[in-house]
Order: C-alpha cells, then structure tokens, then sequence
C-alpha cells in the first residue's frame, strides 16, 4: 500500500443497510458486506467507504448516530467491524466509515441529558438551544429551514433547538470545547480499530452565525451552499478540519478525511483541501453537469483548475444514495445505459480518485416505483409525499437467482422490493458477458491500475467537434467520448491506436457511436 494512495483511489461506497443481508432480516449487514469483499477486490477498487453502521433509532437511516463508538445490532457488532477491516486488509482494500459530527440523534445520551436539563446548563450548551421570539416564545429562534422540508427548530419546553435535518437530528454546537474533544477521541477509537479514514458527513455544516440571522430570500433554498450563508461554509469549520488532519497524520498508513462539502463555487470547495485540512472531497460540480460536451467539459476543467491550486486532487462522483441513479438521470431506459457507460469510462479516465455507488456497476435505475408505507426517507414525509426522497437510489442489489431478493440475503426479505427487471442485472448474470456493465467497470478499472497514464496526473484535451470529448493523458493514452446523437468519427490523434475498451463495442472501425465513449494506447 503505498503514500498518498487517495490521489488516484477509486473508492466504492456500500450502503450497508442494501449491500448484502447475512441474517434474513431484509436489512443489509456487516457479515454481509464481509462475505462479499472478494467481489469487491475482483472488481478492481482500492478502499471500501460504509455508510453509517452504529447504534440509531433510523430516522435517517443511521444519520442519526446514538452512540459514535459502537454497531447497531442490526447490522452486527464491534467485532464484525474489526474482522471486517482485517480481512478488506489482506485483500488489499481500505475502509473508510462515515463520521456524522453535525448532529447526533435525539436517542443521543447527551441530548436526552440536555433534554432533562434547564436552559443554560452544560448539557444544552453543547447543541443549539435558543429562546423562542414572540411575547411568549412561540415563535422560532428565526426562519431556518431544514433540509428535508419545514422548519428547522423544534420547541421543548421554553426553548427551541436547531436541526437542519429531522427533528430527531439535533445539531451540535461546535464552538463548544467538549464536541470537539469528543469527536477528536471518536476518530482516535476507530483508527486504534484499524481504519483507514473517514467520508465526512455535512463537513460545510459545522459552523452556524452565533447571531442566527434570518436568511434571506436567496438563501432559503436547498442545494450547494451560496457564500455570505449563516450556517454552510462559515470560515470556522477549518479550524476543525485542521485539528483532525494533525490528528490523522499522527497514525501510520495515510488515513485520510473526504469530506462532503455542498458549496456553491469550487474557489469554496478547494478551501477544504488546502494541505493541512482534509485529504479530498466529493465535487458535486461533476455530478450534477449535464450530459453535453460543453457542461462536461467545464465542470472536468473547473475542477481540476481550482483543486490544483491547492495542490488537492480532483475526484469524481455519479451517484450517491442521496441523488438519483445516473442511469434515469440521464434519460433511463436504453439510452440511460448508453450515457452512463460512457460516463463511466470518462469519469475513471479522468485525473485523481472516482467514487462508484454500489449498483452503478451494474447499471441499475433509480426505482421509482415504491409502496409509499415502505418509504424510510423523512424528506417523504416531511414533504406529505411532494418529494418521493431518496429510497429510490437505496434499493437492495441484486446478486443472483432469478426471485427476490435476488441473493441480497438468504431468502425472499428486502427492506425495500426490487423490481422484477432485475432479475436480468444480478451480479451472476452480468458475470462473464462481455457486454454487461460488470465487465465494463471490471476491464476498465483493470486497465486503470495497470496503465500508467491513468489516476492522478494531468490531462491535454485534442480539439474536437462540437459534441465530442478528446484527451490525451501521458504516457500515451487517449479516451473520447461522444454526448451527441449521432456517430462521430473519431479523431486522427487516434489514428493507429491500439483500442483499449469501449462502452459500445460494436462500432464501426473509425467511428465512435452515439452516446459512446472509448480507450486508446498509443501503439499497436
Ligand atoms: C448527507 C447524507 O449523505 C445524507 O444521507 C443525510 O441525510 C444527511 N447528510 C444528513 O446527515
């Protein structure tokens, strides 16, 4: 394993309660994500990132942590975790956890604590308690919002508390010593554990405007964060970033912090990564570009030119359990699947890491047919069903057989139903047929850790026509890429280049169809 591994990394993010299900119960688990980290290694990634595992009363799906330093019993226990990275270890795979420092739960030993304590105490003072306005408090603190719809103050008593989630989210105050002290021993216990980093959830989130203003007109909105905010991307959040990345550097083996940062300008983004705050960050300007040549184009060089200054890397993200699959928001259906293979072969020839949502291998849709009483999201509810949430991109993969659940666990049970297609996208069935997605992302991240060229580095983009994508990373490779409807031919640079890989294989030599995108190395 060696330095700085998360310049390059492709990291593939399990979703544990949908990855895979040891016990029967519907609910994915960490025995289960154990048992199929060799599909893991065989497809070719280098870490392993879980979603959260810990004790949770699942307001939002194990976003609501009760207790940082343990496994909730669903999903298993402490020791599964520790077997769990030994055996990632001896693959030769990392493990990143996700740590949720904006907000505990409200089944949180120390917000119960705060709970039953007066207003002004030590135990209110470490989360934002705040007197209410109107002659008798009635009225909130002022007019945030939460993000998953309503308001974001819940009144207890005399008092209200800040939560820019569900209610059952309470935000912590971070300008208080004892948050800090608590979440710096948090990291230390899981790296004592063995673990190799940590995806931070919120990162922009932790600092609020200690005088609360209203928001504004344009800031009552969700999405990335403008600048000028009163609680998203407030200078004081990298005080904190630092002090965790004096306290990773302490461990042996490059941990590293990814943070996820919804900010509106990369300028902001690049912030977060200059050396002495975290590793990487998820850069959402890539995610949500639209499928032309143009907005591709912008977002790959905007990214790449504000992190260098930095000297952070770039890295790149699909899809996440948050957004909808690629495969529908690029069209669904046929050309869905032609975009989104082609996405993956721009995306994992790119410079710097890439991140794989579990499914996107398998070019799974987003399910958007689902019974409204299995919905877990709160935004569904928080909305009366306005908004269907994100259950959609969460449905449990499909391994193998031909009946639900498709081998997620031993029997017919999964917590959301997979739609009957998917029998045809199973791990099984994609297995070995050259042209499944499966093998796209198998032969392309296979040429990714043997070929020079690819992962961190710099790329030279060849003129094109208008709809085409072209470039050229040393030494010797080229990837292109065609957005556009219609075949293309492809670029003379390539003239005489030997084709790696292509997301429709069945091109005509010296065309690039539509919707397509291909690998060349120099030479024959
Ligand atoms: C971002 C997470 O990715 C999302 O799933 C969660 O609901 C919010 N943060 C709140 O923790």
């Amino acid at each position: 394993m060696s330095g700085e591994w998360w310049r390059s990394a492709v990291i593939y993010q399990v979703y544990v309660w949908s990855f895979a299900d040891s016990d029967g119960d519907g609910i994915g688990d960490l025995p289960g994500v154990r048992s199929r980290l060799p599909y893991l290694r065989d497809l070719g990634v280098d870490a392993v990132w879980l979603n959260p595992f810990y004790p949770s009363p699942q307001a939002d799906n194990g976003y609501d942590v009760a207790d940082y330093r343990d496994v909730d019993p669903r999903f298993g226990t402490l020791d599964d975790v520790a077997g769990l990275i030994a055996d990632a270890h001896d693959l030769g795979l990392r493990i990143i956890l996700d740590l949720v420092p904006n907000h505990t739960s409200d089944q949180h030993p120390w917000f119960r604590a705060a709970l039953a304590a007066p207003p002004g105490s030590r135990e209110r003072a470490r989360y934002l308690f705040r007197d209410g306005r109107g002659p008798d408090g009635a009225q909130p603190p002022n007019n945030w919002i939460s993000m998953f719809g309503g308001r974001a103050w819940t009144r207890v008593g005399s008092q209200w508390y800040l939560h820019l989630f569900a209610p059952e989210q309470p935000d912590l105050d971070w300008t208080n010593d004892e948050v800090r002290a608590e979440f710096e021993d948090i990291l230390r216990f899981w790296f004592d554990l063995g673990a190799d980093g940590f995806r931070i959830d919120v990162a922009h989130g932790l600092a609020k405007d200690p005088q609360m203003p209203d928001l504004g007109e344009k800031q009552i909105a969700t999405g990335p964060a403008p600048e000028g905010h009163p609680h998203w991307d407030l200078d004081e959040v990298h005080d904190v970033y630092r002090s965790w990345r004096r306290l990773s550097d302490s461990y042996p083996g490059e941990r590293v912090f990814v943070g996820e940062v919804w900010v509106q300008s990369l300028d902001r983004l690049a912030r977060y990564l200059r050396r002495d705050e975290l590793h990487t960050a998820f850069n959402f300007t890539f995610l949500l570009a639209r499928w032309s040549a143009k907005s591709l184009r912008t977002a790959v060089d905007d990214s790449i030119g504000h992190l260098l200054t930095v000297g952070a890397p770039a890295t790149w993200v699909l899809s996440n359990h948050d957004v909808i699959r690629h495969v529908t928001r690029y069209g669904g259906g046929e050309l869905g699947l032609r975009r989104a293979r082609a996405a993956a072969l721009l995306m994992l020839a790119l410079p710097g890491g890439a991140y794989v949502y579990q499914g996107e291998e398998l070019g799974l849709p987003e399910v958007t047919e689902l019974p409204d009483e299995l919905r877990r999201d709160p935004t569904f509810r928080r909305s009366q069903g306005a908004d269907p949430g994100r259950d959609g991109c969460r449905v449990p993969l499909p391994w193998s057989g031909a009946v639900p659940s498709y081998g997620f666990g031993p029997g017919a049970a999964a917590w959301l139903p997979q739609p009957p297609e998917w029998a045809q996208l199973t791990v099984a069935r994609q297995t070995g047929d050259p042209a499944s997605m499966l093998e796209l992302y198998r032969s392309a991240l296979r040429h990714r850790r043997e070929l020079p060229a690819l992962g961190d580095g710099a790329l030279h983009w060849l003129s094109t026509e208008d709809e085409v994508l072209a470039f050229r990373r040393e030494p010797g490779f080229t990837c292109v890429l065609n957005v556009g409807d219609v075949p293309v031919p492809l670029p003379p640079e390539v003239d005489g280049a030997r084709l790696l890989l292509a997301s429709d294989p069945a091109a005509d030599p010296g065309t690039l169809p539509a919707a397509s995108a291909a690998w060349f190395a120099a030479g024959r």
